[in-house]
């Protein structure tokens, strides 16, 4: 029996959901239903996934499905899964599907208002509208007692990736550590970009550098490979850079404690073991800037 037979029901219609319902219905797993606050958006995005039926009150929801998989804003969690109780307050515990919250920044103790089964999903990975994902590469983090286990462990695997137990001190990290590859590290692209639009020039042409930077440090180590300025001790081409951008207060700020950071960490490395000079890789690697 495949522990996702009974089909999902999604709850919430922003940019997760989106993607969820309709990567769900493509993989072939049953869209059950789709909870939504606004009755147009989930009746909208239920028409993503023939056979889906929009719901508003929760007390309409199905116990049927294995999971009601729950990507609504993090602070809505807790107060959705009280909600969920309650509708939910005339089933058997072991009767209920399993409600499974996507955040990865909130415990499992998140949906301790609902006494069935219950997990946590967070996949890995930055989701915007309108932006097509690739569910294989997605690496499902999960937690939660070991029947709900096997649904998430089906869940990741019917998407065409792999679920990763990691329990929530772990997951907390790991979203710390999202925080600075994805958000910091679009950020910094951001401004970047913003330079060279000032001037007139295509941002497209840090294109392939940031396609590079990206897929050295998704190799795991990118500590090895930071190049640049900061790192080389060239006080005369910072110095340079900070008058380029002495009209942004912010962000000649932020270069100068990038470049600290830089620096720092550098030093703290050679320290901790001569052969882990990170100049070593520095501006005689290729496509790296000097
Ligand atoms: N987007 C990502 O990259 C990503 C990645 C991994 C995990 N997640 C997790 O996925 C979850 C949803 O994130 P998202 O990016 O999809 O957010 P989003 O696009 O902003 O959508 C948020 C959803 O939450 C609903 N909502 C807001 N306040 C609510 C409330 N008080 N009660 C019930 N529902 C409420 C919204 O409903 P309305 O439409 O009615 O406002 C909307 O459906 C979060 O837990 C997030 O941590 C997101």
């Amino acid at each position: 029996v495949n522990a996702l037979d009974g089909g999902v029901s999604v709850l919430g219609t922003g940019r997760l959901a989106g993607h969820l319902v309709r990567g769900l219905h493509a993989a072939g797993v049953r869209v059950v239903q789709v909870w939504g606050r606004d009755a147009d958006r989930a009746d909208a995005l239920a028409g993503e996934a023939p056979g889906a039926g929009g719901v508003t009150d929760p007390g309409r929801l199905s116990a049927a499905p294995a999971l009601l998989l729950a990507a609504v804003r993090d602070d809505a969690v807790a107060d959705l899964a009280a909600r969920l109780e309650d509708a939910f307050a005339g089933t058997p515990a072991a009767e209920r599907p399993a409600l499974v919250h996507t955040a990865g920044a909130l415990p499992l103790a998140a949906l301790a208002a609902w006494r069935g089964p219950a997990g946590v999903a967070w996949p890995l990975q930055s989701f915007s509208a309108g932006r097509a994902v690739h569910w294989p590469s997605v690496p499902w983090c999960v937690e939660g007692p070991p029947a709900v286990l096997a649904r998430l462990e089906a869940l990741a695997s019917a998407l065409g990736g792999r679920a990763h137990v990691l329990d929530g001190g772990d997951r907390a990290v790991l979203h710390l550590a999202a925080v600075w590859a994805s958000n910091f590290a679009n950020f910094c692209f951001a401004e970047a970009a913003d330079l060279a639009r000032a001037r007139g020039l295509d941002p497209r042409l840090l294109g392939p550098l940031v396609t590079e930077t990206a897929a050295r440090a998704a190799e795991g180590d990118p500590r090895r490979h930071q190049t640049g300025p900061a790192l080389r001790g060239d006080r005369a081409t910072m110095e340079r850079h900070a008058a380029e951008q002495a009209a942004d207060p912010l962000r000649a700020a932020l270069y100068a404690r990038l470049s600290e950071a830089i620096a720092r960490r550098a030093e703290a490395g050679r320290g901790s073991s001569p052969e882990a000079d990170p100049r070593a890789d520095g501006p005689a690697e290729p496509g790296a800037p000097g």
